[in-house]
């Protein structure tokens, strides 16, 4: 029998281009891990643990939180015995001293294959989806109030499908807050796209598309 490739799929974009939706898409297909980094800090923050408390007051403002926190919860999680044969990342790496220290690590360089994917996204589009997000705080489920509603609402409030927990707008989902991140998104995150481009395994798709159509053009740039 032919070994499993292990294969490392990076999701790259602007805050609310539907990063999270595709990557858990891709990972169900796959089979493989799907690797938050804003959700391992959101559960933290949930949890109450020290490194929440500390994430939280760099999430709420909509800057990044330090780059030693994130490689210390990344780290932990590709020790993970699901992580066998690869993972999707989202949300990281996310400036560039993250994307050099990332392409530097043993597991990376040992995966057969490594693809990025950036899902573009203009910000008059980002601000209106990320204005219609719910999230669930148990299970990370994401819905939109526009193309992907709830089904139950309780006493005024939406409950995940999923779970039945009651939905949540994000902290850092405030219109405010969304500006901010769009600003750190173009200052810290954006020059990483260069950075993909220069290691040859940048690929990019328009995120104003169907959920559907982007997650086909990603399967084909995945070739599965
Ligand atoms: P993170 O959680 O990573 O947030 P983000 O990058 O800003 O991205 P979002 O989760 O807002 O959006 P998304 O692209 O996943 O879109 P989604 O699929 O939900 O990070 C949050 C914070 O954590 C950061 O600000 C930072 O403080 C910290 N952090 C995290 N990682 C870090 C790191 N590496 N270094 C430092 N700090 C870090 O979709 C959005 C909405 O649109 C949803 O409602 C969805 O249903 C809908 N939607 C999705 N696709 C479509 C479509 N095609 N058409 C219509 N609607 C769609």
């Amino acid at each position: 029998m032919t070994p499993r490739k292990s294969s490392v799929i990076i999701f790259l974009g602007p805050p609310g281009a539907g990063k999270g939706t595709q990557a858990k898409m891709v990972a169900k297909k796959l089979d493989l891990p799907h690797i938050s980094t804003g959700d391992i800090l959101r559960n933290a923050i949930n949890n109450g643990s020290d490194l929440g408390k500390e994430a939280q007051q760099f999430m709420d403002k909509g800057e990044l939180v330090p780059d030693n926190i994130i490689f210390a919860i990344t780290e932990e999680r590709l020790q993970q015995p699901d992580c066998t044969h690869g993972a999707i990342f989202d949300g990281f790496p996310r400036n560039i001293a993250q994307a050099k220290e990332f392409m530097n690590l043993d597991y990376i360089n040992k995966a057969d294959e490594s693809f990025a994917i950036l899902i573009d996204l203009a910000n008059d589009k980002v601000i209106e989806r990320i204005s219609n997000r719910r999230s669930c705080p148990n299970c990370n489920s994401v819905y939109n109030l526009i193309n992907k509603k709830p089904k139950k609402k309780v006493d005024g409030h939406y409950i995940c499908d999923n779970c039945g927990s009651e939905l949540v707008i994000r902290e850092d989902d405030k219109v405010e807050t969304i500006k901010n991140r769009l600003s750190v998104y173009e200052k810290s995150t954006a020059p990483i796209i260069n950075f993909f481009k220069n290691e040859s395994i940048l690929n990019t798709v328009d995120g104003a598309q169907s959920v559907e159509k982007i997650n086909s053009e990603i399967m084909h740039i995945l070739d599965k």
